[in-house]
């Protein structure tokens, strides 16, 4: 793929997904917490729960907490406090919770003089067309991510989560400071495992994406820091 645009290089969130702290901190160990943010999902959290979170704000890392929620409107508002509460710099909320939902999840933060960014999460990366029909929806998983994307924006969320070939349009159509992160991260040899919307750390470069989430890339590296600054090179 060519270079069409010249976009910022993506800032880096690494996916903590371990099941157990000790593997966990062999790799935050080489991290600088100035160069990279650290995502907490539902696997550490619920094995380590919020102690951890404090453990690495004294590290000095900005924590996005990906624990998606997905629920009742007062049921989200008050989780999303509780999210705040920890002092992370993230929260991903499912935007297909619906406005309600939504719009709930923003007022929680109101009170907050330092609140999280929230982020919608749109089409999950592992999603295809199909498993979009298997749920009853039958709009492309292009559109779909679209029509969320701009509700996300019009409850007042700060970005979505997406796959990269959508963030050109998700900028035109929510404006340029609405913030698109991209899971879904693949060098050319590595393994896609579950997810089904990858794209290469070059293939960045034709996307406004904010932030990039990389896991396994790195988590299933034999030699994490050298996959790691490779893939920073390439986004160059
Ligand atoms: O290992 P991998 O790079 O696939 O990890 C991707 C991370 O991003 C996982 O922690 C996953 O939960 C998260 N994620 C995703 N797709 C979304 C939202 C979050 O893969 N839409």
């Amino acid at each position: 793929m060519s270079k069409l645009n010249s976009f910022n290089v993506p800032k880096i969130i690494i996916a903590l997904d371990f099941n157990d702290k000790k593997n966990a901190m062999k790799l935050v160990n080489l991290l600088n917490p100035s160069l990279f943010y650290l995502k907490i999902g539902k696997e550490m959290f619920t094995i380590l729960g919020k102690k951890f979170i404090h453990e690495l704000h004294q590290l000095g890392f900005n924590i996005f907490l990906d624990l998606k929620f997905h629920d009742i409107p007062n049921t989200v508002f008050n989780a999303t406090k509780a999210a705040a509460d920890l002092g992370i710099w993230m929260l991903s909320i499912h935007a297909s919770g619906g406005k309600k939902m939504l719009i709930s999840a923003k007022k929680a933060l109101k009170s907050f003089k330092k609140r999280p960014l929230l982020i919608g999460v749109t089409a999950l990366t592992s999603l295809t067309q199909t498993d979009l029909n298997d749920i009853g929806i039958q709009i492309s998983l292009q559109d779909y991510i679209l029509i969320l994307s701009k509700l996300s924006s019009d409850c007042g969320l700060d970005g979505v989560v997406c796959p990269g070939k959508e963030a050109k349009k998700i900028k035109s159509l929510c404006g340029n400071k609405y913030k698109i992160i991209t899971p879904g991260i693949r060098c050319l040899n590595d393994s896609t495992f579950d997810q089904h919307q990858v794209i290469t750390p070059i293939q960045t470069k034709n996307f406004p994406i904010d932030y990039i989430v990389v896991g396994r890339s790195i988590t299933a590296s034999k030699n994490p820091m050298k996959k790691l600054n490779f893939i920073i090179q390439s986004m160059q």
